[in-house]
């Protein structure tokens, strides 16, 4: 059989219920209504980030982005939320067909009360031991995120992670590659190896249809992939959160606030549970400040190593049909 896009991401479209099998993937600050809808209406799958949304607000971005979008799009929930609970119940009540549950293992309980609501669950799942116990606690769908993307990362690369996990559970649900995506021809490949779809971050910032700062999306424009650094450790004995996004003042301050931490704990004016908290609570509220008061030079600019590929700021419209085209090519190469 002649391969076409079609058949290949099938298990996916059908999945999303939507034209392709490309998922926006869920940027806090980024992917508010308009980026999300735009998204959806160019034929791919738009995920709102809820972040670290309160319930009334998520619901705000859920009707806002209904009167955007007749197509299906999901809500990602950080799964840590003070608030997860409230926050299921607001996708109950809005009806969501997909919930995207990041930042940890979700519990089965949560698993369990979405679909209960008939809701479709997707689970992140960064190692083969952990994607076989979502799927046995009931996940219906998995993306697979390397150690390339933007955002919050694991240790292991996309292209691993896809080894190892496609041949296992790629024939069970359907499994989105995400990390380091930027072209049609990579999109191609993964699905060639078993995946249902894509999910691409990095790649959408820079729409117009995308409400990060002016600064911000130049930031994007400027840099390559080397810049797109994970977040410097200086000391084992304080583990950092690794985080992937451009290397700037901010990263510079980072190293220099955890050596005062390291040198108060060593002298003994702080205990090891104290310096962690202060080391963790250097970035809160710093994703803000660059997204949206375009402060790119104190802020967290999280971005993947696929920003070498963002070139200008275009319609998402554009850009999903850069990508389609591009795995078309590639496609037909094959012939
Ligand atoms: C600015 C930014 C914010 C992100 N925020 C989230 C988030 O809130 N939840 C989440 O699951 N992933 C988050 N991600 C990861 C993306 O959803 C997506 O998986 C990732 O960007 C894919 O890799 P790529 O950047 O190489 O395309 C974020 C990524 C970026 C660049």
């Amino acid at each position: 059989m002649t391969k076409t896009l079609e058949n290949l991401w099938g298990k996916g479209t059908e999945f999303l219920g939507s034209k392709y099998a490309i998922l926006g993937g869920a940027m806090t600050w980024v992917s508010d209504h308009n980026l999300v809808a735009a998204i959806s209406n160019a034929g791919g799958f738009g995920v709102i980030a809820c972040g670290a949304m309160t319930p009334d607000l998520l619901t705000q971005e859920i009707q806002k982005t209904k009167t955007l979008t007749q197509k299906p799009f999901g809500v990602n929930l950080i799964t840590m939320h003070p608030d997860m609970d409230a926050l299921v119940q607001v996708c109950i009540d809005e009806k969501m067909s997909h919930v995207v549950l990041a930042g940890g293992l979700p519990s089965s309980n949560t698993i369990k009360t979405l679909k209960d609501h008939g809701i479709k669950v997707i689970c992140f799942a960064p190692a083969l031991v952990l994607a076989k116990k979502l799927l046995k606690n009931g996940a219906d769908a998995l993306v697979i995120e390397g150690m390339e993307a933007g955002g919050h990362i694991g240790p292991v690369s996309t292209t691993v992670l896809a080894q190892e996990i496609l041949p296992e559970v790629g024939d069970q649900v359907p499994v989105f590659i995400a990390g380091g995506i930027g072209r049609g021809e990579a999109i191609i490949s993964y699905l060639e190896m078993g995946a249902a779809g894509v999910q691409l971050g990095t790649r959408f910032v820079c729409a117009t249809e995308c409400r990060a700062h002016e600064k911000f999306k130049q930031a994007f424009i400027r840099a390559q992939a080397r810049d797109a650094i994970t977040s410097p450790q200086l000391d084992p004995r304080f583990p950092v959160i690794p985080v992937r996004g451009l290397v700037n003042k901010g990263v510079m301050a980072f190293l220099e606030h955890q050596r005062k931490v390291v040198d108060r704990f060593n002298s003994g004016e702080i205990n090891q549970k104290e310096g962690q908290l202060e080391i963790e609570h250097f970035w809160a509220g710093s994703l803000r400040r660059a997204v949206i008061e375009g402060d790119i030079e104190n802020g967290s600019v999280m971005a993947g190593q696929s920003v070498g590929m963002v070139k200008k700021e275009q319609p998402v419209q554009e850009i999903v049909q850069e990508l389609i085209d591009q795995a078309q090519g590639a496609l037909n190469k094959r012939r």
